[in-house]
């Protein structure tokens, strides 16, 4: 029932919310079985933000992503954007959102060019000179068929036609997945400028801690459907942990820095030692230099790392936990 809702329903003024949040869910459900699906999700993102939806593969981004845009059902609970109903008011979400989905199907005959101008005449008001100017930043050929596209290059065409509209909601599903460096930094400049010069809110789903961590003011953690951690990035536990490898000219005694504080998961093996340090680096490196480092590597905790480091679960009886220092799961 969501034909009822035309466009001349929806002024901006209710499209805009007031001051409702850009998305909000409250005990959003849809299990396709036991860890697998999204379980009572209650997440709300501010109008404007940035917000980082982190959780590594398999723990219920797209499935969020999907109900929220109403493409899936819940079986329980609800979402809203810019406080309309996901369900009810489907149709004008869809007017104000730039989706990029995780996997983007488009007819292979076409080309670039041909499916955008396709897109931006269904949507209406898109400005051609933009999507020349999104495409060739990120060195996008327009004149080649999608079905003979790399796979980068059919996410750069399912980014134009995110950004297109200068939606007021971008909702980008792993938007920098098989893109080199250099456009996904391109990507994450998009988003801050959609921000900044549209005021637009990004919901931007992700597995790769580094590339949320700079740009999002806000992350939620998702693990097995359920949210895990909410807050500002700085201020999530194991966020400013490096993993640190070293191989020495000696055989360090693991108690030397061990019992440094912020570091913990020491481990010697000969001549090589890794840990984990939060904070200060500065009192590891000085104990390690009288054994004679001659390769020392730091390197940010993966994803499922810093779930360990989350969840005080280390899984290993060597690890003593020399911080000692049990993190809170919230909503757990
Ligand atoms: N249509 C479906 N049928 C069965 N299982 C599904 C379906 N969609 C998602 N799942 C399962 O739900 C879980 C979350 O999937 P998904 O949201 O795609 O993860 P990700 O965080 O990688 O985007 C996974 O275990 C996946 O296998
Ligand atoms: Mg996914």
């Amino acid at each position: 029932m969501t034909g009822h809702v035309g466009a001349s329903a929806v002024t901006p003024a209710t499209v805009d919310g007031q001051n409702a949040p850009a998305i909000r869910t409250r005990g959003l459900t849809k299990s396709y079985g036991e860890r697998r699906g999204v379980f009572d999700l209650d997440l709300e993102v501010r109008q404007g933000e940035i917000f980082g939806f982190l959780g590594p593969n398999g723990a219920g981004k797209t499935v969020t992503i999907r109900l929220l845009l109403d493409l899936i059902r819940p079986q329980r609970g609800r979402a809203e954007v810019f406080g309309l109903d996901s369900r009810r008011d489907a149709v004008a979400i869809h007017r104000g959102v730039g989706y990029l989905p995780g996997e983007l199907a488009l007819e292979p005959r076409l080309t670039g060019r041909q499916i955008l101008t396709y897109l931006g005449n269904l949507r209406g008001g898109v400005e051609w000179s933009f999507v020349e100017q999104l495409a060739g930043r990120l060195e996008l050929n327009l004149e080649q068929r999608f079905g003979e596209y790399s796979r980068g290059n059919k996410q750069k065409v399912g980014l134009v036609q995110a950004f297109m509209h200068r939606p007021r909601l971008l909702v980008l599903d792993e938007p920098t997945s098989g893109l080199d460096p250099l456009h996904q930094e391109t990507v994450t400049e998009l988003v801050r400028e959609a921000r900044d010069e549209a005021g637009s809110t990004v919901f931007f789903s992700s597995h790769i801690l580094s590339e949320v961590q700079s740009l999002c003011e806000r992350v939620g953690f998702i693990r097995e459907g359920r949210l895990a951690q909410l807050g500002p990035v700085d201020e999530l536990p194991g966020m400013n942990s490096y993993t640190v490898e070293a191989e020495l000219g000696g055989t360090l005694p693991p108690e030397t820095i061990s019992s440094i504080e912020g570091v913990s998961n020491v481990k010697v093996d000969g001549s090589s030692v890794s840990c984990t340090v939060r904070g200060d680096m500065a009192p590891l490196i000085q104990a390690l230099a009288p054994y004679e480092p001659h390769r020392l590597v730091s390197r940010e905790p993966s994803l499922s790392e810093l779930f360990l480091h989350l969840y005080g679960v280390t899984g290993r009886e060597e690890e003593d936990g020399a911080t000692g220092e049990p993190t809170p799961a919230v909503g757990e």
